[in-house]
């Protein structure tokens, strides 16, 4: 007799292959479950609650902005972070009845949707607070910002999501921090809510945010800040288990560690609401990428497994060294050996998984699937090599909820036309 572990994927409690099946679309494609994604959403609502303003959950667009996903969130979170004038639409479309905008060089046309809808604005630096001015001076309008400061922390993290060390692009360092808010507080075209700060992405240890928000604190303490505080933006940047055995901090953890420290500060100044960005713990574990394996090749003692999506659809392993685990759906997992996956782009780089354990039997048209890959994959997602997008399917309590297809090569060739 044998004993056989097949893995087997659900999503929103249904099999991965009967999703696929009713939903009609190949692969490669992303396939969330947007009951985890609302779970995460609503873990953030109410880990916060304590908080004795109010509470603003503003999902963070880029982590994933599938308008069939974002939807589901939003209905809890009614807030979202955004960088760019199509997430700011795609934020409306799916029921965000507040945006903030960030981005180190925002275009005029953000600034001026931003100032004429009343959404926040995360000024990055002098030189963009005075183009605020001047957009809102034409449109007749007061815009709300705050400062993006930049505490100078360096979390555990790769250097490309670390956003908040010393030489970083983004924000005013807490030296020079209060010269800009004063400005902001003396501008007549500008109201001065407070301010925001985002250390970086994929932080896996709850140290960085209590040292970030205790910079902060003591720049607003030290300054007199304080008492113009209205808004107070800690961003987003918790980490997921990206590892079957890794244990992350969740947003309670999270809550509880600022818990002190917010509830001083907010004694101080008792006018000011609480502002959050996450994306990646709301999304990144909601989603899964389904490719098909292509061919299997043995070469130098090493055996390769390639499938129909590379880089261009999983561009992590690549840009960030980052780790995703990978799945045979259906697989037999008694007998195991190890192979590397890779996808088919004619690019060194294009290698999705290293040295990993799959069943024996591995065979082409099985379906090889990356788990953890809702948050940062689809929306970073390209054409490289003419490679289509891939399709993607949103489940809500086991039905389907929104489906895109596989690119087609005509929607591919009229983005020229
Ligand atoms: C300003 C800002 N806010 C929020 C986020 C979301 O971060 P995460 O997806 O790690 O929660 C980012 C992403 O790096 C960001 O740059």
């Amino acid at each position: 007799m044998r004993v056989r572990q097949r893995a087997v994927i659900e999503v929103s409690g249904r099999e991965l292959d009967d999703v696929l099946e009713e939903a009609g679309v190949g692969t490669p494609v992303y396939v969330y479950d947007a009951d985890l994604a609302v779970k995460r959403a609503r873990e953030y609502l109410e880990a916060f609650s304590w908080f004795p303003g109010d509470v603003h959950v503003c999902y963070a667009m880029k982590a994933n902005f599938n308008p069939h996903l974002v939807e589901h969130i939003l209905s809890e979170t009614r807030a979202a972070d955004v960088v760019s004038l199509w997430e700011m639409k795609i934020a409306v479309e799916a029921g965000a009845k507040e945006l903030v905008v960030n981005g180190n060089a925002k275009s005029d046309d953000e600034l001026r949707a931003a100032i004429l809808n009343s959404w926040i604005i995360n000024v990055d630096s002098m030189e963009e607070l005075r183009r605020v001015e001047r957009i809102a001076r034409r449109e007749g309008e007061r815009a709300r910002v705050a400062l993006r400061v930049n505490p100078e922390i360096d979390p555990d993290t790769h250097p490309h999501i670390a956003t908040a060390v010393e030489e970083s692009k983004f924000g005013v360092n807490l030296r020079d921090a209060e010269r800009v808010c004063r400005a902001m507080i003396e501008s007549e075209h500008v109201e001065f809510l407070g301010v925001h700060y985002h250390i970086g992405s994929q932080i896996t240890e709850l140290e960085p945010f209590i040292e970030a928000l205790r910079s902060v604190r003591r720049f607003l303490e030290e300054t007199g800040l304080v008492e113009e505080l209205r808004y107070l933006n800690v961003g987003g940047g918790l980490g997921v288990p990206y590892r079957p055995d890794e244990e992350v901090p969740r947003p309670k953890d999270l809550a509880e560690a600022l818990r002190d420290d917010l509830r001083d500060l907010h004694s101080e100044s008792p006018g000011f609401d609480l502002y959050l960005e996450p994306g990646r713990s709301i999304v990144g574990e909601a989603g899964v990428l389904v490719t098909r394996v292509r061919q299997i090749k043995e070469e130098g003692g090493r055996k390769w497994i390639f499938v129909d999506a590379g880089m261009n659809a999983l561009i992590r392993p690549a840009l960030y060294d980052a780790y995703h685990e990978v799945v045979v759906h259906g697989g037999d997992y008694l007998e195991t050996e190890k192979a590397s996956i890779a996808g088919p782009l004619c690019e060194m780089g294009d290698v999705l998984a290293e040295d990993r354990e799959v069943p024996v039997n591995v065979s082409e048209g099985d379906l090889v699937v990356f788990l953890t890959a809702g948050a940062y994959c689809e929306s970073m997602a390209s054409s490289y090599n003419c490679q289509p997008i891939p399709g993607a399917v949103v489940v809500r309590d086991g039905e389907l909820a929104g489906i895109r297809e596989v690119q087609s090569y005509d929607a591919f060739r009229n983005l020229w036309e």
